[in-house]
């Protein structure tokens, strides 16, 4: 990629896309091309061959789709297939039809099976079933996956899938019904300090271990992987570390100055034990996650204190 290369950010408003633009833009990238959901709906065919043919991107990263909690997929699982498969396949083939050399496309760890052995390997990928609760969500990003790799074999089109475990930072949603758990824990921390709770419920036993990425960290992976990864295999990024729940509270307790007391709700689900991807394949390349836990989320606090207005809340 040169300075002035012509890159399509997808999706660019949204937690993934705005982290990519700003690595770009600090990279002294000039020439972005950002559409929004309301200026480009990417479902719809004519209108995505439309935009390629005439701005004609030299890049595309591929970090538009539609994406939720539980609660969502259960409630609108045609809403994520049907979304998901079209956004996909109609910006995979007008790339490849209107000359854009290189796309990088957003997977997603819940495309592993749901029993996987731990850490996950990219070889896992299609080995037994998937989890039930948004499997409509994975099989749409599974199909992304191939096409890239068909379209790869087929055409020759260089088209690469990326896999992030869990991200969190800046622009993230924190809207206490459809959050993901470090954005849920940092609002809840915040709101009990403000209201001077002495305690904060967590549910499960605290137990669980899951890996968390800054959204920033990944960013400068996709830059990486766009510069020295053409393969059709699919590739994780991750930080190669987990904590527990516990563990992360504790931190977020300490980010937001929170000094009360934690209490675990260990009647409610954990869900699976342990979700750590294998990023051997990405280390071995070069690349290795760079911003610590505590630094992460203290910036991902401040942004929340500075921007409580904009909030999807
Ligand atoms: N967040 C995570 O923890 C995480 C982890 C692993 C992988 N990922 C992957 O990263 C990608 C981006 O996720 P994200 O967290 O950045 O999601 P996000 O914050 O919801 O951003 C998605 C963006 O895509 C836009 N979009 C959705 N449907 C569209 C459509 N039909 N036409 C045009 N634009 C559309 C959204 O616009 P509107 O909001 O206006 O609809 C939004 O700006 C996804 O593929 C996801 O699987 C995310």
């Amino acid at each position: 990629m040169d300075q002035d290369s012509r890159i399509y950010v997808a999706g660019h408003n949204g937690l993934v896309g705005s982290a990519i633009c700003r690595a770009l833009e600090i990279r002294g990238f000039t020439n972005l091309i950002k559409r929004s959901h309301s200026e480009l709906e990417l479902s719809d065919q004519l209108a995505v061959r439309h935009f390629f043919a005439e701005e004609r991107p030299e890049y595309v990263f591929l970090s538009a789709a539609k994406v939720g909690g539980i609660h969502a997929n259960l409630t609108y699982p045609a809403d994520f297939i049907r979304d998901n498969l079209l956004v996909q396949a109609n910006v995979i083939d007008a790339a490849y039809l209107n000359g854009t050399r290189k796309l990088l496309f957003l997977g997603s760890s819940c495309i592993y099976p749901k029993f996987s052995p731990q850490p996950i390997k990219e070889e896992y990928l299609l080995t037994s079933e998937l989890e039930p609760t948004n499997e409509w969500y994975a099989i749409a990003k599974i199909a992304g996956i191939k096409m890239c790799q068909a379209y790869r074999r087929q055409y020759g089109f260089n088209a690469i899938s990326v896999m992030p475990t869990n991200l969190y930072g800046p622009g993230d949603n924190f809207n206490l019904e459809n959050s993901h758990v470090v954005p849920a824990m940092l609002r809840k921390f915040h709101e009990a300090k403000q209201s001077g709770q002495e305690t904060v419920d967590i549910w499960g036993t605290g137990n669980p271990r899951r890996e968390f990425l800054h959204v920033d960290d990944l960013a400068d992976a996709a830059l990486f992987l766009m510069k020295h990864y053409d393969n059709e295999a699919i590739i994780n990024v991750g930080v190669g570390v987990d904590v527990t729940i516990r563990e992360l509270a504790e931190v977020i307790a300490e980010v937001v100055d929170f000094g009360g007391r934690l209490r675990f709700d260990a009647s409610k689900p954990d869900g699976t034990p342990r979700k750590l991807l294998d990023v051997s394949r990405l280390n071995a390349l070069g690349w290795t996650a760079k911003i610590p836990l505590f630094e992460g989320l203290a910036s991902t606090y401040d942004w929340f204190l500075q921007s409580e207005s904009l909030l999807r809340r």
